[in-house]
């Protein structure tokens, strides 16, 4: 067989679907984009009701098959009843891109119970609870491919960022837990973990901290190389872990930061 053939074949998402968290903005709509360009339909969750629309309303304009649902990632209900319409509209889920996300640029000291709930609902429950209620449809289907967004904090420190920090560390080895936990299931759950990527979460930290945006971004092309990331190159790797191009690989951390890491 022709080897560009076989490689775009191993790519190809034709007749998938993939459940996209955060899906109004930045790299979740950089992802569900470049997914729906290898031929997946997509599900689209965010709390932004008017951007996530906004942003379906664009894929399809592209082209791509795409449902936008309202969906609170930290409820419990509202992930067991979105989940549950998804499949009763499309038949199947086989990747689910736990992506939603925020965050709070404070220490110990400045943080509040509240933030704390906040963002570790945000970023780590709602990978437990979207994971729980998809997983049983992944079985039926006989696979299927899980990919959390992690962080470079999530393998080392940051400052003023100490809920972020802990709902990281948590994704990337609850990456790991449940990657073992359902190999025997063809279910492959892979962590995809990004440095700064130009998003308005990355901007948004400019402000927090009382920053200048602009020079905020400067610092953060302080990398090998030399720039901040951009949603495609993020989109890119959660391509490879969703495709058959990486079926035997689960439980790997794959850092994406222009070499910020190193
Ligand atoms: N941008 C970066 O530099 C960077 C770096 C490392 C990791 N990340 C991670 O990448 C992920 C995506 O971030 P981004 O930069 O694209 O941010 P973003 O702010 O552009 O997008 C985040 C999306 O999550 C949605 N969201 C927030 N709370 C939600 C909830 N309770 N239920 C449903 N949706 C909710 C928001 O509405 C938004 O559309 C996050 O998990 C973030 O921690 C980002």
């Amino acid at each position: 067989m022709n080897i560009k053939k076989k490689a775009l074949e191993l790519l190809s998402l034709e007749g998938k679907l993939a459940m996209v968290t955060g899906g109004a903005s930045g790299i979740g709509l950089g992802t569900a984009v470049r997914l729906a360009e290898m031929g997946a339909s997509i599900a689209l969750l965010d709390i932004d009701k008017s951007q996530g629309k906004r942003a379906a309303k664009g894929i399809r304009k592209l082209g791509g098959d795409v449902e936008f649902y309202w969906c609170d990632v930290t409820s419990y209900s509202e992930c067991e009843e979105t989940v549950r319409a998804v499949y009763e509209e499309f038949g199947r889920i086989d990747i689910l891109f736990n992506n939603a996300g925020v965050i709070k640029r404070k220490n110990t000291l400045e943080l509040s119970e509240e933030e704390w709930d906040l963002v570790l609902s945000v970023d780590l429950k709602a990978i437990y609870l979207l994971s729980h209620h998809v997983i049983p449809y992944m079985i039926e289907n006989g696979g299927g491919s899980i990919i959390n967004t992690g962080s470079g904090w999530g393998l080392k420190g940051g400052p003023d960022a100490v809920a972020y920090c802990a709902a990281m560390g948590g994704t990337v080895n609850l990456t790991r837990a449940m990657a073992i936990d359902h190999g025997k299931h063809g279910i492959r759950v892979n962590c995809v973990c990004p440095g700064d990527t130009d998003t308005p979460l990355l901007r948004e930290e400019a402000s927090q901290l009382g920053e200048d945006e602009d020079e905020f971004l400067r610092r953060a092309s302080d990398r090998p190389l030399e720039r901040v990331g951009v949603p495609d190159d993020i989109a890119n790797a959660v391509l490879y872990f969703a495709s058959d191009m990486s079926s035997w690989v689960t439980g790997a951390i794959l850092v994406v930061d222009g070499g910020g890491l190193a």
